[in-house]
């Protein structure tokens, strides 16, 4: 843990939004977009915008200085990288727009503080009051899943086999372990379900079965029980309390044959690297009302839930998977 001793280090930490706000206005602007492999001044590219055309090149500046777009005596370029990732909605402007999003949810962590509660409104309410924010998550996680979430396909508990994909989003790990063998049951509720269904398309029929089912309703998560060999419940976890978080496992338990596996891929609280694990329990305290959970919760919510043998899969930090057997 760094231990901050000095006032620039503090200042430094404290104008942390700046690059952040400049990515979130770029995104905005369309100036990805507008931006091409040839250099153009930045009158030409303000032209093309209508705004201001000193205010876009001191923009465009930082963003050259952030590395993100080159600059020559001809103007300014799109890199190779952000031509690949951040034209508008490609996957990583999906996360500049998620980003965004929460951005304003955290300026009043204050709130959440003093009344335990999170800013926004349930995932299930937002999912008809603010479809387009909640496609562009769901894309957005799509995104982080496929760059930075673990190879999950590596696991032998989860290829070959047939695998219940439990909250599995758009179906970035179904898709892996598809791809890798597995026979996948996705369950999702109905309004994703069918974004996944068009996301997933390309795959072989029968790869993948979509079912909609809201799995706190539904016994054995809406699926026949003792149905698959194996369970991933991944960023499951954190949206929800321990006990509702049990509620979920126990009923996930349920679906697994006798022997079988559960993988929970999730942000431990405790994990690292520095802040990153009680930053992210912060997180889901201002926009779900969950919570990231410590190793050890993680662990004793598995066993209360009729699981044993839990171990951690060793993924670098701050990657938590934790695979579990279920009892016989
Ligand atoms: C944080 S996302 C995780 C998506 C994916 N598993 C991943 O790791 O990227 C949580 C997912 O759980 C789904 N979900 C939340 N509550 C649910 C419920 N009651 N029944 C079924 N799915 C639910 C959400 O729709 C969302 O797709």
């Amino acid at each position: 843990m760094t231990v901050i001793s000095s006032p620039l280090e503090l200042i430094q930490l404290l104008v942390g939004y700046q690059p952040a706000a400049v990515l979130r206005a770029a995104s905005q602007l369309g100036l990805f977009d507008a931006l091409t492999d040839q250099p153009q001044p930045a009158s030409e590219i303000a032209n093309q915008l209508a705004v201001d055309s000193s205010n876009l090149n001191t923009l465009l500046v930082a963003l050259h200085q952030l590395g993100l777009i080159s600059i020559s005596d001809d103007g300014f370029a799109a890199t190779p990288f952000t031509s690949s990732h951040l034209r508008g909605n490609s996957d990583l402007d999906m996360v500049i727009k998620k980003e965004a999003f929460f951005s304003e949810a955290w300026l009043e962590l204050d709130e959440v503080v003093r009344s335990g509660r999170p800013i926004l409104a349930p995932w299930k309410e937002r999912l008809h009051t603010r479809s387009d924010q909640t496609k562009e998550f769901l894309y957005a996680l799509d995104a982080l899943a496929r760059f930075t979430g673990p190879a999950l396909a590596e696991l032998p508990e989860l290829v070959p086999g047939r695998i219940l994909d439990v909250g599995g989003g758009l179906g970035t790990y179904s898709r892996m372990l598809a791809e890798a063998g597995s026979t996948i049951v996705l369950v999702d509720l109905p309004e994703v379900i069918d974004l996944a269904r068009s996301h997933l398309a390309d795959l072989p029929n029968g790869s993948i079965e979509l079912v909609a089912a809201d799995i706190f309703n539904e016994p054995a998560c809406g699926i026949e029980t003792e149905s698959v060999d194996a369970a991933l419940v991944s960023h499951m976890l954190h949206d929800y309390p321990r006990e509702s978080g049990t509620e979920l496992l126990l009923s996930v338990n349920t679906t697994i044959r006798p022997g079988g596996f559960v993988v929970v891929n999730d942000f431990a609280s405790d994990s690292g690297p520095e802040a990153f694990g009680a930053l992210f329990d912060l997180m889901m305290r201002v926009e779900t009302g969950g919570a990231a959970h410590s190793l050890e919760t993680l662990t004793e919510m598995l066993l209360a839930s009729g699981f044993s043998n839990v171990r951690r899969s060793p993924f670098p930090d701050p990657i938590t998977v934790l695979i579990a057997e279920k009892d016989s």
